[in-house]
């Protein structure tokens, strides 16, 4: 045992920390998933995550969570929505994007990039344009690309990528912002939302997000594409008899019941703006030390930075020298890879934790 839940300092862009309040409530006994205490937690967790998400049941939206880590939710969104040989049209600027496109075309669709430059996020006008050509069945978008620390403007993007063509299912990976930044379903009219627990929910990994709309639900009925374990108006159905469809992880659903009763007490404004505030304090501690964040201020994610350490500096050093120090960051990943570390300031983590994070990098930039 360490003596507290933050040592080491977990400060890699997910799994992040999970606060002690949160891993307690997993060590309850498990409980059977057919009777009344299973299904009042579960409508409370869908309930909560409606709020959070903008997805609610009035408007036809549909919300399930499920055993699975964020690429399972990635897979199911695809198997939703698309069909082979459908057109796809995917913004891509990092490693997530690049695995949202390839699901797609796993599953057969003919998927069209839309790449950006690492640390650049698509611009509306040019998604605009791109659809416009006609017959794409569905846009795939990263709301925070994890590899960058880039924040998609979702609500710009679909606002524009709807007005070019209403009838292009919009499919957004939110694994690494739900929770750390607004990502309203039904106001911005997005078609699926996948997420994951271990980012900035801090629950511990393993339990899937995923949200659909009315459009996609009924795209999803008439489609040729099947789905058995995954099939969102299967979780439903089987939520409002009051069960789940399959043997659901429960302790962990005990942790996301606390973790989402907790971040509802704070309120999802709160939240949000906490989670920028943490992200302006690493950014303004690292440009003291002449270090440069990849994403430009303009798109900058207030999860995750991406940061490339300076002259004099290699990045593998100083996650290295950090970890000697006990506070563990991510390396760069893709053609960052060797480039950058990454640090997430997401979920439970507080600006003592990046305080000291930012301490620890001048001593080791004073060191070179
Ligand atoms: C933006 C994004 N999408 C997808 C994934 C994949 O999630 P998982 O590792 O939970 O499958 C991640 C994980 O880091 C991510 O950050």
């Amino acid at each position: 045992m360490t003596a507290h839940w933050d040592e080491p300092l977990l400060l890699i862009p997910g799994p992040v920390m999970v606060p002690p309040e949160t891993l307690a409530a997993m060590s309850r006994q498990v409980i059977a998933h057919r009777g009344d205490p299973f299904a009042e937690m579960q409508d409370r967790i869908v309930a909560r995550l409606r709020r959070l998400l903008d997805a609610p049941e009035e408007a036809g939206y549909e919300v399930g969570v499920y055993p699975s880590s964020g690429t399972g939710m990635l897979e199911a969104a695809v198997a939703h929505a698309v069909e082979p040989g459908d057109r796809v049209l995917s913004c891509t600027g990092g490693e997530f994007g690049e695995r949202f496109a390839a699901i797609a075309e796993r599953f057969g669709a003919q998927v069209d990039r839309l790449h950006v430059e690492p640390g650049q996020v698509p611009d509306p006008e040019t998604v605009a344009e791109r659809l416009s050509g006609g017959g794409y069945r569905a846009l795939l978008l990263t709301h925070c690309e994890t590899s960058t620390g880039a924040l998609t403007d979702v609500r710009a993007v679909a606002a524009a990528a709807r007005q070019a063509s209403p009838d292009t299912l919009i499919l957004v990976d939110a694994v690494s912002s739900l929770g750390g930044a607004p990502l309203l379903a039904a106001a911005w009219d997005i078609d699926a939302v996948a997420s994951a627990s271990q980012k900035a929910l801090a629950v511990p990994p393993g339990l899937g997000i995923l949200a659909g709309s009315p459009r996609l639900l009924e795209r999803a009925a008439a489609s040729r594409s099947p789905r058995v374990y995954w099939d969102l108006a299967a979780y439903g159905r089987n939520r409002r008899q009051r069960r789940a469809p399959y043997t659901p992880a429960v302790n962990l659903l005990y942790a996301m019941d606390v973790a989402l009763e907790r971040l509802e007490n704070e309120g999802f404004e709160a939240a949000w703006a906490r989670h920028r505030a943490l992200r302006d304090q690493f950014r303004s501690g690292i440009a003291r030390l002449g270090m440069e964040p990849v994403a430009a201020d303009a798109c900058a994610s207030p999860t995750v930075t991406a940061v490339r350490p300076g002259p004099g500096l290699e990045a593998g050093g100083v996650i290295a020298a950090l970890a000697e120090r006990g506070i563990l960051v991510a390396g760069g990943m893709g053609p960052l890879s060797g480039q950058v570390f990454r640090v997430g300031h997401m979920g439970a983590v507080e600006p003592r934790h990046l305080d000291r994070l930012l301490a620890a990098l001048a001593e080791i930039a004073a060191r070179g």
